[in-house]
């Protein structure tokens, strides 16, 4: 946008050959001058100079305007004449990892692995690797970021196949390419994308250009070459990817890796899925020996669920799949003038909707008390069926006693609240109150529902909701 005007301009000058241009660190936008804050996104001092090569004439005529005419039309095809092409995807051998990509990694294509450091990405990257060099698909690892001897330390705590995976340390986007296209790999790790840097372009590895560029020429050897590649990206404090969104429209596929460092539950989602459905979860655990699937994720959250005072279970999905959650919250008088509101796992404003809503609706004021919620194991919530959970968690602490489940076991719970105080139906209600049936967590205290579900006991609003929870006596609660 706003692109043309001034590269007509620039165009008059025969000796500007090398071109530079600011390139927002945030959203992509390209100013031709400096400026404090991005005409594209808002963000302050997020412009960088960049260095951009003049258009290559190679390109094929792709020049805009002056080539046009002289280029011959391309013959579009119906989509029934275009022959479909079975695709043989690859298995990583990681079941959750599978599951997310939609059944494995699809040949040629371009996966975005982003997540905070330490969290696990070298970890599950060089375990995929080496299941597939061990299925007989050819690997090749390329480290920006540790050098072979450090990628082959941790080779060895995942185990003896790892180290047959082919690892190359390099930082060069030249020899990278070269190196793809002499070897023929199946599948590729750049790890990480922040760390390859073209001689072509003299912006600093990580800069907006050099991401962009690498991605661009990876993602055209991939297709070329029809080699997979999984890049790997860091991402900001924010969550987002560091840098360039501009990949993620580049890639077929955008995996998020979740999770603390300091917790050992680590979830993987599909943001974007060209090739299978987003929203798909992948729970794993950080052991010793690499990351280990947690293929029933609600067992493991039930157990470690107490049932004590300010926890609840929260039957939530994760994609296709019911996961039930703790929620745990502390209610504690405050001292400061603005009262803390200190989420883990769920939204702030989410937070402060709710206890608006409880404020409003459920006659229960916490305007001088300090809130804290988290989502235990690292799990984050993104739902608005998680709303109900944080409410009651809150209104047990607020009232130090707590939620009422069947003989002692932890409350279950889901709905969304809506502003009005009503409580809202949220998707795949049958199946969350199944999930939480199946761990004898009945009944869960839910929105009603279309068709009558067992173990469900419905309330259409906070009120309702609250008295479903609290108003019997905790009888298997031992005080
Ligand atoms: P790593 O995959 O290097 O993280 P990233 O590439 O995302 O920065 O692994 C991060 C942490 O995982 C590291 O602190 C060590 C720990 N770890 C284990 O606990 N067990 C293991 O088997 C391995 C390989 C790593
Ligand atoms: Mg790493």
């Amino acid at each position: 946008m706003g692109r043309d005007p001034s590269s007509a301009a620039l165009s008059l000058r025969p000796m500007a050959k090398i071109r530079s241009s600011h390139v927002c660190q945030t959203c992509g936008h390209v100013a031709m001058a400096w400026t404090g804050k991005c005409p594209g996104c808002g963000e302050w001092n997020t412009l960088v100079e960049t260095v951009r090569r003049p258009p290559a004439k190679s390109a094929g005529g792709r020049s805009a305007g002056a080539g046009a005419a002289t280029t011959a039309a391309a013959r579009p095809v119906k989509l029934r004449e275009v022959t479909s092409v079975q695709v043989s995807r690859l298995a990583t051998g990681i079941g959750e990892l599978d599951r997310v990509l939609g059944g494995g990694i699809v040949p040629g294509s371009l996966i975005l692995l982003g997540g905070s450091p330490g969290i696990g990405k070298s970890t599950i990257t060089g375990m995929a690797m080496a299941n597939l060099q061990a299925g007989g698909a050819g690997t090749l690892y390329v480290s920006g970021e540790e050098s072979a001897s450090q990628v082959r330390l941790r080779a060895e705590r995942l185990g003896p196949e790892a180290l047959d995976v082919r690892v190359l340390a390099e930082n060069s986007l030249e020899t990278i390419l070269a190196t793809v296209e002499a070897e023929s790999p199946s599948v590729v790790v750049i790890d990480s994308i922040q760390t390859v840097h073209s001689a072509d372009l003299s912006g600093t590895p990580g800069s907006v250009g050099q991401v962009r560029e690498a991605a661009n020429r990876l993602a055209e050897a991939a297709k070329r070459l029809d080699v997979a590649m999984i890049l790997v990206g860091h991402v900001t404090k924010e969550g987002s990817l560091a840098g360039p969104r501009v990949l993620e429209h580049l890639v077929d596929c955008v995996l998020q890796f979740d999770g603390e460092k300091e917790r050992t539950y680590r979830t993987l989602r599909a943001v974007k899925n060209r090739f299978g459905a987003t929203s798909e979860v992948g729970v794993f655990e950080m052991r010793s020996g690499g990351l280990t699937e947690v293929t029933d994720p609600s067992a493991r959250f039930v157990e470690e669920a107490s049932g004590a005072t300010g926890s609840v279970v929260l039957a939530s999905m994760e994609g296709t799949r019911p996961v039930l959650v703790e929620v745990q919250a502390l209610v504690n008088p405050s001292e400061l003038e603005i009262p803390r509101r200190v989420v883990n796992g769920i939204d702030r404003n989410r937070l402060s909707m709710v206890l608006a809503v409880l404020a409003r609706h459920g006659g229960v004021g916490l305007g001088t008390s300090d809130v804290f919620v988290s989502v235990v194991g690292g799990v984050r919530i993104d739902e608005p069926g998680g709303d109900l959970a944080v409410a009651l968690a809150v209104v047990s602490a607020q009232r130090g006693r707590p939620a009422a489940g069947r003989s002692g076991r932890p409350l279950a719970c889901f709905g969304e609240l809506g502003l009005t105080g009503d409580l809202r139906y949220v998707g795949h209600a049958d199946r969350r109150v199944a999930e939480a049936v199946k761990f004898g967590l009945d009944p869960v205290v839910g929105p009603p529902s279309g068709e009558r579900l067992a173990g469900l006991a419905p309330c259409s609003d906070v009120r309702q909701a609250l008295k479903a929870a609290f108003a019997t006596s905790p009888q298997g609660a031992v005080a």
